[in-house]
């Protein structure tokens, strides 16, 4: 017999139900329960794909980055726009690293620490986290988003996750509230050529949700070595999931706004500065006194910086 065919209304209500659940993005006709998948095809089908384990891999033998004189801002060239999104087009590496989505939280942890570790330049990290799998979101996002500004630049602003916005395009902070922190930025004198910006997270939460404990553990230290090879003077964490990854505090960014914190980059000690994310601005315009203070605070530290330089 052949069942009834639901109604448009039915169908009408089931799409209703999944977009409000955050369901944006359909990937496949079947639907495929990733933790039900046995650990071992996913090893060999890490190990085809991957000849030499990233664990294997020697560290770099020099020091991250033998810190180059930074340029003045009018000679910077246009930055984070040369090394392509996501592309295979790398011949000798491995297509993909790490197991797939469906990792125990530390194992996933455990392969992002192993293969960021191995990044010895900005471009070699992007080119890493454009093929590691361990990070369901990957599956989901349109694009990678790792940075955006210069590099080179004093400061770094790290946000939590890109949106729909960012996603798109492929850079952090080009929605709404990136609209914001560049007028933000502009009041102190600052833009995209004299600060660098990146994320917690580098791809999209489907459906905008907050990236889960898990999700911000696996990505944080890939968010670590890109603060270790761009080496600013001073971070900016913008909003609490930011702040609390970074800095190490458990406070709310209510409370841990306005504070500088001691981050250490692995070759040296800079200085964090948390301060209430543009979303969050964007929703309560009042608080934007609170961060027109925070960033006096850091032109302050900024202008203060440059005249103790050598
Ligand atoms: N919010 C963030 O935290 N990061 C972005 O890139 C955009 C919005």
């Amino acid at each position: 017999m052949i069942p009834d065919a639901p109604d448009s209304r039915d169908l009408l209500s089931f799409l209703d139900f999944h977009v409000a659940a955050g369901v944006d993005a359909a990937l496949d006709e079947t639907p495929h329960d990733r933790f039900a998948e046995p650990e071992a095809p996913r090893r060999a089908a890490r190990e085809a794909a991957e000849p030499e384990a990233p664990a294997s891999r020697a560290p770099p033998a020099e020091p991250v980055r033998a810190a180059p004189p930074r340029q003045e801002a009018s000679r910077q060239e246009p930055p984070g726009q040369e090394s392509p999104r996501q592309d295979a087009s790398r011949a000798e590496t491995p297509s993909t690293y790490g197991r797939s989505a469906a990792a125990a939280p530390g194992e996933a942890a455990g392969d992002a620490r192993e293969l960021a570790a191995t990044a010895a330049s900005l471009e070699d990290l992007e080119g890493l986290l454009a093929r590691f799998e361990s990070c369901a979101l990957r599956f989901t996002a349109k694009n990678l988003v790792f940075a955006d500004g210069n590099p080179q630049a004093r400061v770094m602003f790290v946000g939590e996750a890109p949106g729909a916005d960012e996603d798109r395009i492929g850079k952090p902070f080009m929605g709404r509230s990136g609209q914001l922190l560049d007028r933000m930025m502009a009041a102190i004198g600052l833009d995209r050529s004299n600060a660098y910006v990146g994320n917690v997270v580098p791809w999209r939460p489907p459906g905008n949700r907050n990236p889960t404990p898990q999700e911000i553990a696996t990505c944080k230290p890939f968010i670590e070595r890109q603060i270790a090879l761009a080496d600013p003077d001073i971070l900016v964490c913008l909003g609490g999931v930011a702040t609390q990854s970074l800095a190490g505090t458990k406070d709310g960014i209510l409370k841990s706004r306005g504070r500088w914190f001691p981050y250490r980059t692995g070759r040296r000690e800079i200085r964090l500065l948390a301060t209430l994310h543009p979303a969050y601005l964007l929703r309560q315009p009042l608080q934007k006194r609170l961060a027109w203070r925070d960033f006096r605070a850091l032109r302050t530290a900024l202008d203060e910086g440059e005249r103790q330089r050598p």
